[in-house]
């Protein structure tokens, strides 16, 4: 532990449009669906879709839809969307991962922090290898672990009781509505980054990930 003091003990990261820009990827995968089955789509509702699930994902998009899907064509949408996005993230690399971002991370670790992730992607212990960080964080809370998706809570309260903290002590870094409200529920501080989850009623609001430093540190 170093003699940096910090106003959390640990911090719990979104991943998907937080530590990497896997966000347009998932976009672009909804996109080609969208498209094929001319649903209207675009970013403003994509911005919904940020910290949900699949599933949640396909209903929000459907909701333009003239035709009704029954679960058996809703199931082959998501595997659809999925194989997609999976081949997408085959050239990822830890090229991927922004310099502020890495930087940031290792400063925060450095000064003692516990970090974790708290993604509701089946993927993200994927994408964490691709990008070189699957070693990194002391807890990944995900998709595969939850029962519910955000905004429940839960992922986050999971990614805590991994690092052995209380919420009180962890701050959230979310670029979702969903995920900000998540953090908010669970009873963490909540760190809104981009245009999305700003003013959702997190504590504070950031641009770019090197800003933590001023927050977290003193
Ligand atoms: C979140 C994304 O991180 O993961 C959502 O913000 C996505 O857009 C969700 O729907 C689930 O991801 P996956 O990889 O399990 O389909
Ligand atoms: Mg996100």
């Amino acid at each position: 532990m170093s003699d940096i003091s910090a106003l959390f003990k640990g911090v719990i990261f979104d991943l998907d449009g937080v530590i990497v820009h896997t966000d347009t990827l998932h976009y672009k995968a909804w996109k080609s669906v969208a498209d094929r089955l001319s649903i209207p789509f675009d970013e403003e509702v994509n911005d919904r879709l940020r910290g949900v699930s699949r599933g949640e994902s396909l209903e929000i998009i459907l909701e333009q839809s003239k035709r009704r899907y029954d679960g058996a064509q809703k199931e082959r949408l998501c595997t659809e969307k999925n194989g997609i996005y999976v081949d997408s993230l085959a050239s990822l690399s830890a090229l991927d991962v922004a310099a502020e971002v890495s930087d940031t991370l290792k400063l925060l670790k450095g000064a003692g922090l516990k970090l974790a992730v708290g993604s509701s992607s089946k993927n993200a212990k994927t994408i964490l290898s691709r990008i070189g960080l699957a070693d990194f964080f002391d807890a990944v809370s995900d998709g595969t672990n939850i029962q519910r998706t955000k905004p429940d809570p839960e992922v986050f309260l999971k990614a805590a009781a991994m690092i052995g903290l209380k919420p009180s002590e962890c701050a959230v870094v979310e670029d979702a509505a969903a995920g900000i409200e998540a953090a908010i529920n669970g009873g963490f501080t909540a760190i809104a980054i981009g245009g999305a989850a700003a003013s959702n009623g997190a504590r504070f609001n950031i641009k770019s990930l090197s800003e933590l430093q001023k927050i977290i540190l003193k």
